[in-house]
């Protein structure tokens, strides 16, 4: 199957929440994580008003149906992402990459010093797939913002999380 990458449409914001669901069901093997499958998944209303800032991408299939996304938000300086997924039958597809390539090309055209995301430090998909692509690992107390989204997400259940950066 061949994919492209486009920016989203804010008509495309109600296909997102079904593709963010399918995108978690690698969870499942992880014992501890299993429920993140089956966890709420981020509202059409967020990802259509970032969609008015130029800051969502869908990866889509030959008739131009949204089968992925990256939904992000210029913070400060930097590129923050907020949600990357891909639905399970085209993952592992280099579809996750291409998405991230095209945000960092945006945040580059863009000035942005930086892009920053918090994920799964032991995620073979997360934190490693990431600092493939050139993210470091943060450590506690170095980027106050990401600190917090952290600490909410530890109040949320969510174990082992850690913020990344990319220098740009
Ligand atoms: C993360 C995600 C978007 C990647 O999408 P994808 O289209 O499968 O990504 P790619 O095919 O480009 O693969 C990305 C990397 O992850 C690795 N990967 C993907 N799925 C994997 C799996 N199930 N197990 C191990 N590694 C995996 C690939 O080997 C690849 O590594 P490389 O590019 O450095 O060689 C997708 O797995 C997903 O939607 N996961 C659930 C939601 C999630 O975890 N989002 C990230 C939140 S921070």
């Amino acid at each position: 199957m061949s994919y492209s990458v486009r920016p989203a449409r804010r008509s495309d914001a109600a296909l997102l929440p079904d593709i963010e669901r399918s995108a978690g069901e690698p969870f499942r093997d992880i014992p501890d994580l299993a429920w993140i499958a089956d966890d709420e998944v981020g509202e059409p209303e967020f990802h259509e008003s970032l969609a008015a800032g130029g800051t969502v991408w869908v990866a889509v299939d030959r008739q131009d149906r949204p089968i992925g996304f990256l939904s992000a938000e210029i913070v400060g300086d930097a590129l923050h992402i907020w949600e990357l997924a891909v639905a399970h039958e085209a993952q592992n597809q280099g579809l996750g990459r291409r998405l991230m390539e095209v945000a960092e090309a945006e945040a580059r055209r863009r000035g942005l010093a930086s892009e920053t995301l918090t994920t799964f430090s032991d995620v073979a998909w997360n934190a490693p797939f990431y600092q493939r692509l050139g993210f470091e690992m943060l450590s506690p107390g170095a980027d106050v913002r990401l600190d917090e989204l952290n600490r909410l997400e530890a109040e949320r259940g969510l174990p082992r999380r850690c913020a990344m950066r990319k220098r740009l």
